[in-house]
């Protein structure tokens, strides 16, 4: 039996914006996860894909509801823990790529794998080993602005991947690129899915991409569909 990375059940969350005006963003919903998944979540702009994907992700709490990271139930977690579960357990890509201006490719990378307790010689041979396997070799002394948006996605995919997370959570990793490029995007995540069962879920208005997924998860007004 495959291994239950994400369990959550009942997810809900609101904003409120003032006293008469709550946004519910996720309105109860439930999700699934198992090791060497590749999976998308589909939904209309503001049906909660975000919102789901920060509680997933440890970056904001749920105000009800089940959830449970690889074994853990994270509803128990204390906040000074959740920092280290998080740089542990999972990893990050996003649409605006988030990287470093003033750190280069190899920088950036090597900067992620403080916050999973790797010293310095072995953050330089964990960057340097997805470096070969981002094909970023020869690019690794740029800054991000001396990138294309390809590279800089490929470089905090590595960055990602740094600390060997359980699950990778990406929001909409290739709205900023063209489709050929976000293809290739695609193609390398799957990869690294077909070769290493890295697990990803990923966030996409995009159906080509979200085609080239294995599951397909839809919420509509902070719901499942
Ligand atoms: N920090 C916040 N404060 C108040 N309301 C918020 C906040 N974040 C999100 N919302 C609201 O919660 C709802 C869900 O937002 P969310 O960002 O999760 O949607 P989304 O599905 O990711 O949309 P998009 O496809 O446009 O990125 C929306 O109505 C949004 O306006
Ligand atoms: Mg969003």
């Amino acid at each position: 039996m495959s291994r239950t990375l994400i369990q959550a059940k009942n997810l809900r969350k609101k904003y409120q914006m003032s006293k008469t005006n709550i946004v519910q963003a996720l309105d109860g919903v439930d999700i699934e996860v198992q090791e060497g998944d590749f999976s998308a979540i589909v939904g209309p702009s503001g049906c909660g894909k975000s919102t789901l994907l920060h509680i997933l992700g440890l970056l904001d709490k749920l105000d009800e509801g089940e959830y449970n990271l690889d074994g853990l139930d994270t509803t128990k977690i204390r906040e000074k823990d959740a920092n280290q579960i998080r740089a542990k357990k999972i990893g990050f890509i996003f649409q605006g790529f988030n990287l470093i201006p003033s750190l280069t490719a190899l920088e950036n990378i090597m900067q992620a794998g403080k916050y999973g307790g790797l010293n310095a010689r072995q953050r330089k041979e964990r960057a340097e080993e997805l470096l070969d396997v981002m094909g970023l070799q020869e690019r690794k002394k740029h800054k991000p602005n001396e990138l294309s948006g390809g590279q800089q996605q490929r470089v905090a995919i590595a960055r990602a991947l740094v600390n060997k997370p359980a699950i990778i959570l990406a929001d909409e990793p290739t709205g900023e690129l063209d489709s050929a490029t976000s293809k290739d995007i695609i193609d390398l995540l799957k990869k690294l899915n077909q070769e290493n069962n890295q697990t990803f879920l990923m966030v996409t208005h995009n159906m080509e991409v979200a085609e080239m997924c294995k599951k397909i998860i839809r919420l509509k007004d902070g719901r499942n569909a």
